[in-house]
């Protein structure tokens, strides 16, 4: 059935969309971990300890875990009260209109599609580690890109591909998978706590914060605890992919709060812990390698340890991968219902009720990507975007009070205006950390998006052919 957009559009409004509601508060708790805990804690704490906060990398997962919790209160509250599956992409069409939706839809297929190769690289790397272990090395030119002197990447392109199959075969069958990987990575990270805990020593907390506040190395890089919350952000990415499941949730006005709510909550204690101990094991100095978590229990001796850690990692990063992917074909899928992008994309395949023409193509693209492209750096991109796109959402609850304000409201943000407003600061203070080169590449970005949408959005948007232009 063809769901033609009003300017906000609540849950029943989208009870026909043709995508099975299937999933429970339970099911959304687990995706949000699913998506959540990952390369943030499992490499980049080690990384940001060691260049940018020290020990302190602690207060920075603090100061990103506000501006996360300000912008996951906004989310909840809009998930419950607006519907459809394409999260800040449908809020801001409710609060701002088509171009601001547009600009942000465009920002969040960036945010997520980076995010699926950015880890499937690093999933690559863990993987081709454990294969060696076993004493069956991947040759160097089928591991790495081109740029790095190889051919092609190929697990980082085929953990792409096998992921999409997984999708297209059904929600619930990927949200099963997802619940028993998120299980082995809790587990994991139990096993870190508890044997972190019994060797920590203090004097590896001194000195505690050896960057500062906020400074400029050699390379005229920022370092510093704010630095490195811009940084560890990366950590907390994936809450917001909950709201992308508002169609395929049994009772989304109650579940999908719980579901950002819940796993981002669980998330931030997690991490404080980790960060705690694992500065706690080693001086800081020593965490700046590609798995730090597994290298302190080595370095201590505790090789079985380390090695389970491993497997836990590689479980993690794949349901980072399977939850993003998910919520970047849910956003395209709600753009081209919408006219946006091509209608086809906007197809339920009637047998699996996934939008399965959608999923191929992100697969396809994203593999490729993947396994030819190193993208490093990349990362920083899609921390950028997810706080352009928290810098919006927080915004549009405090638009929609004011020009929205019969919406029903099952959850409703705290003190508002004051909540939110504190969320538009604390994100964009972080996004205004970031170094000035991922601030070019991001508005790049945007302009090719501009381009897009001047050119074809435009002209074929659902809301433009249905109202009367005079
Ligand atoms: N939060 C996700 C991760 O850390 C994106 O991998």
């Amino acid at each position: 059935m063809q769901i033609f957009r009003t300017k906000t559009m609540t849950h029943e409004d989208f009870s026909e969309s043709g995508l099975r509601r299937c999933l429970t508060a339970f099911d959304l708790t687990l995706l949000g971990i699913g998506a959540i805990i990952g390369t943030g804690i499992f490499v980049l704490t080690g990384i940001a300890a060691a260049t940018q906060s020290g020990p302190a990398v602690i207060v920075s997962f603090v100061i990103a875990g506000f501006a996360c919790a300000f912008a996951a209160l906004a989310y909840a509250e809009l998930a419950s009260s607006i519907g459809g599956c394409g999260s800040a992409y449908g809020y801001s069409y409710a609060a701002f209109g088509e171009l601001a939706a547009w600009i942000i839809g465009w920002d969040l297929i960036l945010e997520y599609g980076i995010s699926v190769s950015a880890v499937a690289n690093g999933w690559s790397g863990y993987f081709n580690n454990a294969l060696s272990a076993m004493g069956w090395p991947l040759p160097y030119s089928l591991s790495h890109a081109p740029e790095l002197g190889g051919y092609i990447n190929l697990p980082a392109a085929a953990i792409v591909l096998v992921l999409m199959f997984l999708l297209t075969i059904g929600v619930k069958q990927s949200a099963r998978l997802n619940s028993v990987m998120v299980f082995i990575k809790l587990l994991t990270i139990a096993v870190f706590v508890a044997v972190a805990a019994f060797n920590v020593n203090p004097a590896n907390w001194d000195p505690f914060m050896p960057y500062g506040w906020f400074n400029h190395n050699a390379d005229g890089k920022p370092v510093g605890v704010l630095a490195g919350a811009s940084i560890v952000f990366f950590a907390y990415v994936g809450f917001d992919a909950v709201s992308t499941a508002g169609e395929e949730a049994h009772n989304p006005r109650r579940d999908l709060p719980i579901g950002i709510i819940a796993s981002l909550s669980i998330c931030t204690v997690i991490y404080i812990l980790v960060a705690g101990l694992l500065t706690g094991l080693v001086p800081y100095t020593e965490l700046n390698v590609s798995s730090p978590v597994a290298h302190a229990l080595q370095l201590l001796g505790f090789n079985w340890a380390s090695a389970l850690v491993a497997t836990g990692v590689i479980a993690g990063l794949t349901t980072v991968m399977l939850v993003l992917y998910y919520g970047l074909t849910r956003i395209i899928f709600a753009m081209s219902r919408d006219g946006l992008i091509s209608p086809a994309f906007s197809e339920v395949n009637r047998k699996t009720q996934t939008p399965v023409r959608v999923i191929v193509l992100c697969g396809v693209l994203m593999a490729a990507v993947a396994g030819l492209v190193p993208l490093g750096q990349l990362a920083e991109l899609v921390n950028i975007g997810t706080l352009a796109a928290f810098v919006l959402v927080c915004l549009g609850v405090i638009v929609l009070r004011i020009t929205e304000p019969d919406l029903h409201r099952p959850f409703k943000t705290p003190i508002n205006p004051v909540f939110p407003t504190l969320g538009v600061l604390f994100c964009g203070a972080l996004m205004a950390f970031l170094p000035a080169t991922t601030w070019y590449r991001f508005i790049v970005w945007l302009l090719i998006g501009f381009v897009v949408y001047f050119s074809y959005s435009i002209r074929h948007s659902r809301l433009a052919c249905e109202e009367p232009s005079g």
